[in-house]
């Protein structure tokens, strides 16, 4: 299981130490949410901000990149410290060659989702990545809600992220229908102790995990 808190709900002011605040606070991954205004209608940061917090973290980097050109930002990425980048199913035509390039970059590779794509969009690369992430909102805001009508896909039997109103009881939703990695931004960013809300998650996922379930019959 993998908890990313999402750098996205933390303090704009002060990227460094959010991303300080996540690793001591026990976090598996870092996501990071680059929006380029033109594929979602908002802007995060770029490469620069993700060079500058890397040397303050050894923790694993999930660049999350909502782009409509992302091939012009994979190498700076890739050099800005990023260790999986993840591009969007939506882009199309694109999709195999930008898969490509992110491999041959020595990176994880993940394949992003929306809400309103088909899930059979994906099956074409289910062989060639390392994630896929089933967006539980549409992509360009944190703190928005959880859309239940995204559960189905979930239940794909493959690594799946999920990612978007993800709380302690989506989470478990999410967890029961199958999902091993938990993207949260508010629900995680939001609570005084980090690291208790990162542990009670963690919990919550265990408890509603089938497959953990199964062991202790
Ligand atoms: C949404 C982003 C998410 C976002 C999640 O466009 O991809 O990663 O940060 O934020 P919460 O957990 O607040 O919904
Ligand atoms: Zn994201």
């Amino acid at each position: 299981m993998i908890i990313a808190p999402s750098l996205l709900a933390s303090d704009h002011a002060c990227f460094g130490k959010g991303a300080v605040r996540a690793t001591k606070a026990g976090a598996d991954w870092l996501h990071l949410d680059i929006m380029d205004g033109h594929f979602v209608p908002n802007i995060s940061f770029g490469p620069q901000v993700v060079k500058a917090i890397r040397p303050l973290t050894k923790i694993f980097f999930d660049v999350h990149l909502m782009c409509s050109k992302p091939e012009i930002l994979l190498e700076p990425f890739a050099k800005a410290g990023a260790d999986e980048m993840i591009i969007h199913v939506e882009l199309g035509e694109q999709v195999p060659s930008l898969i490509w390039k992110i491999k041959s970059l020595g990176k994880k590779v993940g394949l992003a989702v929306n809400p309103l794509t088909d899930i059979s969009k994906v099956e074409p690369f289910l062989d060639k990545i390392d994630l896929l992430l089933v967006m539980t909102v549409n992509p360009g805001f944190g703190g928005q809600e959880f859309i239940h009508e995204t559960l189905p896909k979930i239940q794909l039997p493959y690594r799946i992220s999920v990612d978007g109103g993800i709380n302690n009881q989506t989470a478990a939703e999410c967890a029961r229908a199958g999902a091993d990695t938990f993207v949260a931004g508010t629900s995680l960013f939001g609570q005084r102790s980090l690291k208790a809300a990162i542990s009670k998650m963690r919990k919550v996922v265990n408890a509603h995990n089938p497959a953990l379930a199964d062991l202790k019959m």
